[in-house]
């Protein structure tokens, strides 16, 4: 029997207007009528219960969660007092899902992600439950890359060994490189033996923490406070102090990068962390001028405008004789940027926060 723990705290800055502090990427529809986190719960139901499956979120983030997913039991629902990152955030869930079942494989998915062919992303799954079971191994999910980002991470493994695993296709990862700078990410590129980490983990409850134990002592020691307080009045108390304790450390850096016991499958389904605006316009459905409306178009006039992405709300959009822009319109705020400064958006909530 595999747990989910869908991770759900992040706070995204490059999808300004449409993501506020309170509502990150997760929350919003991008290129769909349900939000990122439904389609991920939904994604993920066919071969685990609702029951089974935990969110971990933000305090702040309760009314949004509430409105987005009203019928999702309220009991499988974690809330951090603060965002630590992702490795406290996939210790505490270990915590819970250890009281269940302390060998139990726990699936851990991010909250925020478009993945096509649900099929194959299904029957990848299967394979990494299997194989974190048997291998006790900490299962990756490997991605073709296209490009130098250096906003993923990056995996090498090795191919032919001629064990059981790798012939299943679950191979023994070499490297893991969290996030290079960008001449290594080329590097890595032209090598043609490294893949991106999809950010997806599979292993048992028992294996991750111990491997939070050996290589993030400080945090397993806060973890093994808030384990026992589980169940006790003052839960809430310590679970603040440790949070207020621990340092901010993501499980890629904190786990994956040091790790010998990482193993990698090649993802055959369709995937993208939906990072920018660019992103979804090149996911789009475009029209045969090469524009998206996202929504409300019936608000959106457009006139010799081409290869545009544009998200209408209330307000009349009048767009005339420009190409390449995307432009969002949000009740109290108007995104006009070039498509190709897409990531530059992070730069207007930056400027924001220095104000406020
Ligand atoms: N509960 C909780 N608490 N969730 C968090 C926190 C936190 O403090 N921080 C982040 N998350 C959630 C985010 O909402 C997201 O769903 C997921 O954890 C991953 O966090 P990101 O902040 O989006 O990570 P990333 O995109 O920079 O990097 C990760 O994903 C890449 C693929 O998209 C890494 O795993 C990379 O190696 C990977 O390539
Ligand atoms: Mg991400």
């Amino acid at each position: 029997k595999a747990f989910a723990v869908i991770m759900a705290g992040g706070v995204g800055s490059r999808f300004w207007p449409k993501s506020r502090a309170r509502k990150p990427k997760q929350f919003l529809n991008i290129l769909s009528s349900k939000s990122l986190i439904e389609q991920t719960i939904e994604r993920i139901n066919p071969l685990i219960p609702e029951e089974n499956i935990l969110i971990v979120s933000n305090k702040n983030q309760t009314a949004e969660l509430v409105q987005v997913l009203p019928k999702f039991p309220i009991q499988n629902i974690i809330l951090e007092p603060l965002s630590k990152n992702t490795a406290p955030c996939i210790g505490l869930a270990s915590l819970f899902i250890k009281r269940h079942q302390p060998d139990a494989v726990m699936v851990v998915l991010p909250s925020d992600h478009l993945i096509t062919d649900v099929e194959k992303f299904l029957n990848t799954l299967k394979i990494g439950i299997e194989s974190a079971y048997e291998t006790m191994g900490l299962i990756t999910i490997g991605i073709q890359p296209t490009y130098p980002s250096t906003g993923y991470g990056y995996i090498q493994f090795i191919e032919d060994d001629e064990s059981e695993m790798s012939k299943k296709g679950v191979y023994k990862v070499k490297t893991f490189a969290e996030k290079p700078d960008l001449e290594t990410a080329q590097k890595f590129l032209d090598s043609g033996d490294f893949l991106w980490n999809s950010g997806m983990f599979i292993w048992r409850v028992d294996v991750i923490l111990d491997e939070i134990k050996t290589h993030l002592p400080d945090i397993y020691e806060e973890l093994m406070k808030i384990d026992e307080a589980i169940g006790r009045d003052d839960f809430k108390t310590v679970l603040e102090q440790s949070y207020g304790k621990m340092r901010a450390i993501s499980i890629d850096y904190g786990v994956m990068e040091k790790t010998d016991r990482a193993y990698v499958i090649k993802a055959s389904f369709g995937w993208s962390d939906v990072g920018s605006w660019e992103e979804v316009y090149n996911l789009a459905p475009k029209d045969k001028d090469g524009n998206y409306i996202a929504s409300n178009s019936e608000n959106v006039i457009l006139i010799d405008v081409k290869n545009c992405l544009v998200e209408g709300n209330r307000t009349l959009i009048a767009m005339i004789g420009v190409e390449d822009l995307i432009v969002v319109s949000t009740e109290d705020a108007i995104l006009i940027c070039k498509r190709d400064r897409a990531q530059d958006v992070r730069n207007v909530v930056n400027f924001l926060k220095r104000k406020n």
